[in-house]
């Protein structure tokens, strides 16, 4: 069988959804807009590449393979016309996505799979005005999408049974965690989770709690400590079931239920202080560079992914 694979858009998600992919074997064609964004997309690949190599996780050969494996293009019918899985990686918007589905149904092979790495957008939105509904799956990837193990599936009803089982095999075989949802809920399962615990950290820190170092210590050598390897029911198990009624019972009432982003996520977007991506946000990163603190944590990741394997 033909190993290759297309993926659209070469931003955040696009670039390390397209490593796995090569990583794994497969000729990958990147497709973006403009030939600059790619080679910035190949760049990124290649400092995630050597950091892989320099975590002794893949060899200097296995990482000059993976490059060879990824082509650039901005041309999108020579991006899809013999892969046999698309996946788009493209914005946020709706109207972008039904018109990049639209060119792929028309451009690639008629048992291609079409996978959306949408975060936001339920499958029945996402094939609204699809043609062929029967090959359009999501596989939910988490930033950085190289390096993070789950991958959320999610069908429709009108989802070939063939695709979804195809689908999970294929993020098996690139050595991801695929998690098949059994319905169609908006945010998934992950952002659900997420979403739930920002409103409230936002909360204490709104409510002078504790300042934001000391929250997210409470996650990174508490909770998150846990929680890479006990999931949540887990610990509810652990904990005693009646000793997390009475935490549930006692706490729900007091928190925060919130139907909007925090008024200081609001304020600091309006000052156009995004976070990293703009050198700061709630915390500044004038002391270390932000490609610093990016790689520092890639690090981290990658040390975790090992112990995890291991
Ligand atoms: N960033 C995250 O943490 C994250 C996590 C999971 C899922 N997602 C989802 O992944 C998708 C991509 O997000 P991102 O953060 O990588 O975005 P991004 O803005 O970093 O990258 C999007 C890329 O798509 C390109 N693009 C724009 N219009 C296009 C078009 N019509 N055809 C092809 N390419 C086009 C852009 O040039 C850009 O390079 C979104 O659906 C997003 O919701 C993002």
């Amino acid at each position: 069988m033909a190993k290759q694979v297309a993926v659209i858009g070469s931003g955040v998600m696009g670039h390390g959804i397209a490593q796995e992919y090569a990583l794994a074997g497969y000729t990958v064609f990147l497709y973006d807009l403009q030939e600059s964004f790619l080679l910035k997309a190949k760049r990124s690949v290649e400092n995630s590449l050597s950091l892989l190599v320099k975590e002794q996780v893949i060899s200097e050969q296995a990482k000059q393979d993976a490059l060879e494996r990824i082509v650039l293009t901005t041309d999108l019918q020579a991006a899809v016309a013999k892969a046999d899985v698309i996946t788009e990686a493209i914005p946020e918007v709706i109207e972008m996505k039904w018109d990049l589905f639209e060119k792929l149904e028309q451009f690639a092979k008629e048992d291609a799979i079409i996978a959306s790495n949408t975060s936001t957008f339920s499958i029945a939105r996402l094939i609204e005005k699809a043609k062929t509904p029967q090959r359009i799956i999501i596989t939910h990837f988490f930033n950085p999408a190289q390096l993070v193990p789950l991958v959320e599936i999610v069908r429709h009803e009108k989802t070939a049974d063939a695709v979804v089982s195809r689908t999970m095999e294929l993020m098996v075989e690139i050595g991801k965690s695929p998690v098949l949802l059994k319905k169609d809920v908006p945010g998934f399962i992950a952002n659900r989770l997420q979403t739930a615990l920002m409103r409230e950290a936002f909360s204490l820190l709104k409510e002078g709690v504790a300042d934001a170092r000391e929250i997210d210590t409470v996650m990174k050598d508490g909770i998150g400590f846990r929680w890479a390897f006990v999931g949540p029911i887990e610990t509810a198990d652990f904990g005693g079931l009646d000793t997390w009624k009475r935490v549930i019972d006692n706490l729900a009432p007091e928190l925060n239920a919130s139907q909007k982003a925090p008024e200081l996520i609001d304020e600091l977007v309006e000052k156009g202080k995004l976070g990293t991506k703009t050198g700061s946000g709630i915390y500044s990163y004038a002391d270390t560079s932000v490609e610093e603190k990016w790689k520092q944590r890639d690090e981290q990741f990658i040390r975790l992914a090992k112990m995890k394997r291991g």
